[in-house]
């Protein structure tokens, strides 16, 4: 998608269910960070963004496309059902997914799958040799980057400071 195109995440609507994250937390020995599987009690609603989350979101992601990064739409017709923006290449030959979202309409259909592997047609021909993302802690999010050949490869644990960026950091050899 031209860059320009940024302007219309809105039109693709975030809202989710969470039903179960993964929880990163120091473990017994002291020494490291596990990342437990917590089902929720009350599922919590994820809201679609609205015009202000929308608006930050933009600003937010905007430098990645100025700097030679790149962003994919799926479209069903004229309904933009989905996006993937990863960033520019960086100096190790890596590239971030900076973000994807499918619509709630239309995921587990493999639109997320395609899109991925748009980016990755994308990363060979600048030359990146690994993709890394800070995923959102849903069971959905991080089993679809597992699904899509990402490891962890890190974890943040927010036991202490809660702004900390990024749960789980994955990343992908390709
Ligand atoms: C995560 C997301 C991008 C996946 O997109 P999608 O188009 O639904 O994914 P696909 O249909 O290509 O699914 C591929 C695999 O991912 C996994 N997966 C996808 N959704 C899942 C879910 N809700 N729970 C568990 N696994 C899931 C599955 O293993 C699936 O493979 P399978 O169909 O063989 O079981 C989409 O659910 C989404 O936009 N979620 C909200 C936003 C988000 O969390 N984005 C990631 C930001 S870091």
């Amino acid at each position: 998608m031209n860059p320009d195109e940024l302007v219309r995440i809105g039109e693709v609507n975030r809202e989710e269910v969470v039903k179960g994250i993964y929880k990163p937390e120091p473990d017994e020995s002291g020494l490291g960070i596990i990342a437990h599987y917590k089902k929720l009690e009350k599922p919590v609603n994820l809201n679609h963004w609205g015009e202000a989350g929308t608006e930050s979101r933009i600003k937010s992601w905007k430098p990645a496309l100025d700097n030679g990064g790149a962003m994919y739409g799926a479209f069903e017709g004229d309904t933009f059902a989905g996006f993937i923006i990863l960033g520019p290449p960086q100096n190790d030959a890596s590239a971030e997914v900076v973000a994807l979202f499918i619509d709630r309409d239309f995921r587990y259909q493999g639109v997320g799958s395609k899109l991925m592997q748009w980016a990755e047609v994308k990363c060979k021909e600048m030359n990146v040799k690994a993709m890394y993302v800070y995923s959102n802690p849903t069971v959905s999010s991080a089993n679809f980057y597992m699904k899509s050949g990402f490891q962890i490869s890190g974890l943040v644990s927010k036991h202490i400071v809660k702004s900390l960026p990024g749960d789980l950091v994955l990343a992908k050899k390709i």
